[in-house]
């Protein structure tokens, strides 16, 4: 018995050894494993995959892509960066016993972390900068023994830093909740930590004052508060920061004294105190780190002089003591500063003049000197700045020419000089900054031509040279153009376009352009009127050349029939506006054909029908067939309007690309525009892939705004800038095309003469332009620019309601678009006018837009406004919904 339970009792010793063994062998290293996929398991989006690699058969330690053990096969580090992860943070990986890194940040984990983690006692870094958590910051975190390095930054964190969190925070080396919505004070138990070396709390809406313990820690290096709103002093607190790095207290509302003293420290590289209310003079600085690149204190309410023993900081990268009220004179010293890449001491009260010296600082790439009182001239010298990016010395009083050799400051991108007292002339090295961006010499008393050679400057965005005594004619550039009237206005010399004085005896672009003399393309248009005439034979021309006198604009083929016999004769003209067209026989034949093709029909309309024709290497462009020549009785007169049509170029208007005359036929040529007319997107008929009459989802609001200006800008250009203007009388949605980014382009503009004759005007029911037409042309044939206001006012409430300008509801009612905005508006339920269909719209600019549309659609043209201030008080609009 006894042997035997002897021997019983070592049987299950042994299985239970054996057991025992199991466990320890296999268990242990699976539960790190099952950890982990429960990690997996919380996590809902995983764009890039990166998990892919956690699979149940796989080994952590080797195979899970993030995830690094130390050599007894335990877990220490998570590293999962920048991918884009969703979900939870898993409670589980407590249960991660060697774990020391957690490095998350760039990722989209939301809740908060588990209050488990106060467990991970191995725990030395978390990162979880840049991700969704939210809730008050976890203050069980503090009582992690080993935890050296806390980022929680760009999270939604709320409420108050808990005190407890400092709790026991010996270790602590760096803080960071920056980019949170943190409030409250900064806890003084942050004394607490004495191993501290770097704090940020920048970007939060902390309040009080900055507290005294804040450099409790001796090595304290890396100290940041910007944008909060703390206040009080700040000199006592700063004064023990004895190792500091970084010291920035940018955009909060301290006073007092700026705490320059910590200029001497001298490991300093960057000191910013910008953008507070620190008063006082700048102290004569006694020792400056010389390893200081960044001094920053604009924005404060300093005064007094700027001290020359700046100059001891010689490490200096960037300057800014702008925004102050400082005064005297620049020091002449700052250019011994070899090292400045910005100075900028804008907004001061300082006088005197810019130093020659500055033009010895090699490296400097901004000099922003704007609104202060200096005097003299812009020495030559400071050309010598060869790698300088900014350079504003506007609103000041400064005297004497623009440098002449400007351009070999080539990197140049913003040039702004206005409101001083230059003269002299532009220089025409101006044309040699290819880079710039920015150009403004307004409000000076500079004279002369404007340089040709601006047309060099492809990138301009901003360009100004209103205010100044500028003579002759303004180049017919697009580049400066651009910028319109108020550019050059007020320069009594300045004459022509986007002005409105014409240049008497001088003129900018010829109005009539002469003809470059192109054989081929004859042949192909008489082909294309056989062909449309279907008449298929094709007769021998006689091909007569014109002289030219400008190459490459107009191209001009005139056919006579040769002694034909044939009874089909046609006598026609080419002319081509577009030196792109083909004019190769061959491409014209193929491509006119389209003319027979019905599949090529792409409109219709009150003058005449439009075709698409595509050539060989995918050119295309639209071909209006007029049906109605309205009031032109010959020739000359329909080529002197299409030719006038020609010189009109603006991004909103459908370049008229040539026409065709013969006495059975007339065409224009016209730019292709690919995604139909606004009416066929508005309100869907005829709208590819739908057959229901809705309009196109992706015509959103902002797109429909952008319409709504684009097609402004062309009428205000039609209006104002065309000598004679040109009126368009024939404005719809059905004219407005839209190309593949959705910029309208104005159609059918300058045929008003082509228009059917104007006694039929009055039977607005054949006028296929009911609904937009005002209605003192309807009852008086009373022609002026305020017809077209009154058009394009029907046009914004269409925009804005996405219904049609006149709807029969039911069989003898009619709803006209503008009463019936105008009696809802009056009841107060504007937004019921809206269009059902546009989401995601700022309700103030549809209403704006359409008040006014209800304006320009007044009775009175009169109250109308004019096409300028439409441009205008659209561009406000869209202006004030964006600051
Ligand atoms: C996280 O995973 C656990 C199971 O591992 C599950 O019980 C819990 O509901 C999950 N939490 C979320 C928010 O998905
Ligand atoms: C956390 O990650 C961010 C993003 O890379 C980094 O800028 C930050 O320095 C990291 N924080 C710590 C404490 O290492
Ligand atoms: C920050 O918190 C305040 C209230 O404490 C709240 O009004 C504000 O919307 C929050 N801002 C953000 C960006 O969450
Ligand atoms: C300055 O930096 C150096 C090197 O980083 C360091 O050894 C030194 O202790 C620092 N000095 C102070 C006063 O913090
Ligand atoms: C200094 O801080 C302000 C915010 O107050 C910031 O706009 C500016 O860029 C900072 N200056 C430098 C040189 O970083
Ligand atoms: C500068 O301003 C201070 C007071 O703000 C004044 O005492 C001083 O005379 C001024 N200096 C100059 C050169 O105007
Ligand atoms: C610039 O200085 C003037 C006084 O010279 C002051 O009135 C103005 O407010 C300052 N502008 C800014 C933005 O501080
Ligand atoms: C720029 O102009 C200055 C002044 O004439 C001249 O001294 C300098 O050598 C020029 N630099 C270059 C790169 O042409
Ligand atoms: C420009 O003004 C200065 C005085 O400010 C004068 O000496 C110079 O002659 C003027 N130059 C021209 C071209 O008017
Ligand atoms: C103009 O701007 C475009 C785009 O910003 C850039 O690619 C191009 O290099 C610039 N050209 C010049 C001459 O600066």
């Amino acid at each position: 018995m006894r042997v035997l339970g002897t021997s019983f009792h070592f049987l299950v010793s042994l299985y239970a050894f054996c057991l025992l063994q199991f466990v320890i062998v296999g268990v242990s290293p699976i539960t790190e494993k099952e950890i982990l996929l429960q990690f997996k398991g919380n996590i809902s989006s995983d764009p890039s995959n990166i998990l892919r690699s956690w699979d149940p058969s796989k080994s952590p330690c080797q195979d899970y892509s993030g995830v690094f053990c130390n050599s007894d096969g335990n877990v220490v580090r998570i590293v999962l960066w920048n991918t884009g992860l969703g979900g939870v943070l898993s409670p589980a990986l407590s249960g991660l016993k060697s774990l020391r890194i957690i490095t998350l940040y760039g990722n989209k984990f939301t809740g908060n972390v588990p209050v488990e983690y106060g467990e991970i006692e191995t725990l030395w870094k978390i990162n979880l900068s840049s991700n969704a958590l939210s809730g008050s910051i976890p203050e069980f975190l503090g009582d992690l023994p080993n935890i050296r390095f806390l980022d929680l930054s760009r999270n939604g964190y709320t409420g108050e830093i808990p005190s407890a969190l400092f709790k026991n925070c010996y270790k602590t080396r760096f803080v960071s909740f920056a980019h949170n919505n943190l409030s409250g004070l900064i806890p003084v138990s942050i004394g607490n930590c004495l191993n501290l070396e770097g704090i940020d709390l920048s970007f939060n809406a902390l309040t009080g004052l900055l507290p005294l313990e804040v450099c409790s820690s001796p090595r304290m290096m890396y100290l940041s508060v910007r944008s909060n709103m703390l206040s009080g002093g700040v000199l006592e607190q700063v004064s023990k920061c004895g190792s500091l790095d970084l010291l920035d207290l940018g955009s909060n509302m301290f006073t007092g004294s700026a705490p320059f003293e910590v200029l001497g420290v001298p490991n300093l590289t960057y000191f910013n105190t910008s953008w507070n209310q620190f008063q006082g003079e700048i102290p004569d600085i006694g020792t400056c780190s010389g390893k200081l690149e960044v001094l920053d204190v604009s924005g404060n309410a300093l005064y007094g002089e700027i001290p020359p023993s700046i100059t001891k900081c010689n490490g200096l990268k960037y300057l800014d003591l702008g925004f102050n009220r400082l005064n005297g004179s620049i020091p002449v010293g700052i250019s011994d500063l070899k090292n400045l890449l910005v100075i900028r001491l804008a907004n001061n009260s300082i006088e005197g003049t810019i130093p020659t010296e500055f033009g010895s600082i090699e490296w400097l790439e901004v000099l922003d000197l704007h609104n202060l009182r200096l005097g003299g001239e812009i020495p030559y010298e400071i050309t010598k700045c060869k790698f300088l990016l900014e350079m504003d010395f506007s609103g000041n009083s400064l005297e004497g020419g623009i440098p002449q050799n400007l351009d070999n400051m080539t990197y140049l991108v913003i040039l702004d000089l206005h409101h001083n007292q230059l003269n002299g002339s532009i220089p025409l090295t101006i044309g040699n900054l290819f880079n710039i961006h920015s150009l403004d010499f307004s409000e000076n008393l500079l004279s002369g031509p404007i340089p040709s050679s601006l047309g060099n400057l492809k990138n301009l965005t901003h360009f100004n040279v209103s205010y100044n005594n500028l003579s002759g004619v303004i180049p017919s550039i697009q580049n400066i153009q651009q910028f319109g009237f108020s550019a050059f206005f007020h320069n009594p010399g300045l004459c022509g376009a986007p002005l409105e004085n014409s240049c008497s005896g001088v003129t900018a672009t010829p109005v009539t352009r002469k003809p470059k003399l192109s054989a081929s393309a004859i042949v192909a248009i008489v082909a294309a009127a056989l062909i449309v005439t279907g008449v298929c034979i094709i007769t021998v021309i006689n091909i007569k050349a014109r002289g030219r006198k400008r190459e490459d604009e107009t191209m001009i083929v005139e056919s006579t029939p040769l002694a034909s016999t044939e009874s089909n004769v046609i006598i026609g003209k080419l002319v081509l506006f577009s030196k792109s067209l083909p004019s190769k026989y061959e491409d014209w034949e193929a491509g006119t054909k389209a003319l027979l093709d019905k599949e090529c029909l792409i409109g219709g309309g009150s003058i005449g029908t439009v075709y698409k024709t595509t050539f060989e290497g995918g050119i295309a462009i639209a071909v209006k067939k007029l049906e109605t020549l309205g009031r032109i009785r010959n020739q000359d007169e329909f080529e002197h309007e299409i030719g006038r049509l020609g010189n009109l170029q603006h991004p909103n208007l459908v370049a008229v690309q040539g026409y065709y005359w013969s006495s059975s036929m007339q065409l224009i040529l016209l730019e292709f525009v690919s995604k139909g007319n606004l009416y066929d997107n508005l309100h869907g008929l005829g709208y590819p892939g739908t057959s229901t009459g809705s309009g196109n989802p992706e015509l959103n609001w902002s797109r429909r705004f952008q319409i709504a200006v684009g097609t402004a800008r062309a009428l205000a250009y039609l209006h104002h800038d065309c000598k004679p203007p040109v009126l368009h009388l024939n404005i719809k949605s059905t004219n407005i095309l839209l190309d593949e980014n959705y910029t309208a382009k104005l159609s059918d503009y300058g045929l008003g003469k082509l228009l059917p004759l104007l006694e039929n005007y009055g039977f607005t029911k054949i006028h296929n332009a009911v609904g937009y037409i005002a209605p003192e042309l309807a009852q008086s044939s009373r022609l002026s620019d305020k017809c077209d206001v009154y058009s394009f006012g029907v046009i914004l409430l269409e925009l804005v309601t996405g219904r049609k300008p006149v709807e029969s509801a039911a069989a003898n009612e009619v709803v006209i678009l503008c009463e019936y905005v105008r009696s809802l508006i009056e009841t107060g339920l504007a937004s019921d006018c809206f269009d059902r269909s546009l989401r995601g719209f700022v309700e103030n600019e549809l209403i704006q837009v359409m008040r006014l549309g209800l304006i320009c659609t007044s009775e009175m043209p009169s109250r109308r406004p004019s096409m300028a201030e439409v441009v205008q008080v659209l561009e406000s609009i869209r202006n004030g919904s964006e600051s």
